[in-house]
């Protein structure tokens, strides 16, 4: 039998965070070797809402630097940028006339950001599910790892390939959603009711994979928690929104169970969790830093990766596009 493909993908619309590494990139390292695995910077993505040009580049040499420092590897799996792959637009233009407005509507996501962006509702931000049913769909992926604010986006797209196989046959993989069991979604550290992320306004409410120790430490010892006088530590997301969240980040920056480590902290203080916490996210980044700093330096090497990516993936998609043009009678 052959492997399962794996898909999945980052924006570059701002350095990587603690989420992108807890809720996505870990839970890929372990994938690489029994799996076909695509993973890619997603420009065409992060356009969506507006970027600026130099920065928007810097942000996608800076996130394969820190995709390849976390251990992602090009020898192993396919890793490139999505603009790179025509395909992925061509069959999210296809899948368009199969999407439903209604459909379109519905995703949360897209609320939430026409509120945020409300001077720049444009189609594309609209239409972002179905470009990522066609970054999913145009490699037959099995699998795609995402963390829980993408569980909507992946269920349209098994709707869209399930709607155009019932038409045209079995062109599509329908793919299953995989969602970490730990950390599919590391909140704010200033709002702990919603997500951690890059675009957020406060950048005390996410830390950068690239943030110094210190920089760590402030912005872990700000994080906010509740009002509890007793301080009592266990994990609870509804009640201890604040609490779960720096409990979360501990187990997976020291490899220990939530349940493991609740017992220990019965009788301390939220500060000392905090500086475990921080102690454990600073151990934790620190190799990954030190390979970031010279793997970004050396533009040449990281546009061969990018150039042998898009090649290694433009072997696949050209196949499924094809499929698809011929069903469709073009
Ligand atoms: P961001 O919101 O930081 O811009 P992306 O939309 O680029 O993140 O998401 C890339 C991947 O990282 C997706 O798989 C997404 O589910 C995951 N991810 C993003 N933020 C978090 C988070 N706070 N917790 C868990 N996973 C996250
Ligand atoms: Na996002």
């Amino acid at each position: 039998m052959s492997k399962p493909i794996v898909l999945s993908g980052i924006q570059p619309s701002g350095n990587l965070t603690l989420g992108n590494y807890v809720g996505a990139i870990h839970q890929w390292l372990p994938m690489q070797q029994h799996s076909d695995c695509y993973f890619m910077m997603v420009d065409l993505h992060a356009i969506t809402v507006r970027q600026d040009p130099t920065l928007l580049r810097q942000r996608t040499y800076d996130g394969l630097a820190m995709y390849m420092a976390c251990g992602l590897d090009p020898q192993q799996s396919t890793i490139f940028v999505q603009s790179h792959v025509p395909e992925h637009a061509q069959l999210a233009w296809v899948l368009n006339c199969y999407t439903q407005m209604g459909e379109l509507s519905r995703m949360t996501q897209f609320k939430d950001k026409s509120v945020k962006h409300a001077n720049n509702i444009n189609v594309g931000l609209y239409d972002y599910p179905v470009l990522q049913a066609a970054d999913i769909l145009i490699y037959q992926a099995n699998q795609v790892p995402v963390g829980e604010d993408q569980k909507q986006h992946l269920e349209l797209t098994r709707d869209i390939a399930t709607r155009f196989n019932n038409l045209y046959g079995e062109v599509f993989t329908v793919p299953d959603p995989f969602i970490p069991q730990v950390g599919a979604k590391v909140m704010s550290l200033q709002d702990p009711n919603k997500k951690m992320s890059k675009s957020d306004d406060n950048p005390k409410a996410f830390i950068l994979l690239n943030d110094t120790p210190k920089q760590i430490e402030k912005k872990i010892k700000s994080a906010v928690t509740d009002s509890d006088e007793q301080a009592r530590i266990y994990f609870d997301p509804s009640e201890k929104a604040g609490v779960s969240n720096l409990l979360t980040l501990l187990s997976v920056a020291t490899g220990t169970s939530i349940a493991q480590l609740v017992p220990y902290y019965e009788d301390k203080m939220y500060g000392h969790l905090k500086k475990d916490v921080a102690d454990a996210v600073v151990a934790m980044l620190e190799p990954v830093q030190n390979r970031y700093q010279d793997l970004r330096r050396d533009e040449q090497a990281m546009r061969q990766v990018m150039a042998k990516g898009a090649e290694k993936a433009r072997e696949h998609t050209v196949i499924t596009l094809a499929k698809v043009y011929d069903v469709l009678g073009f």
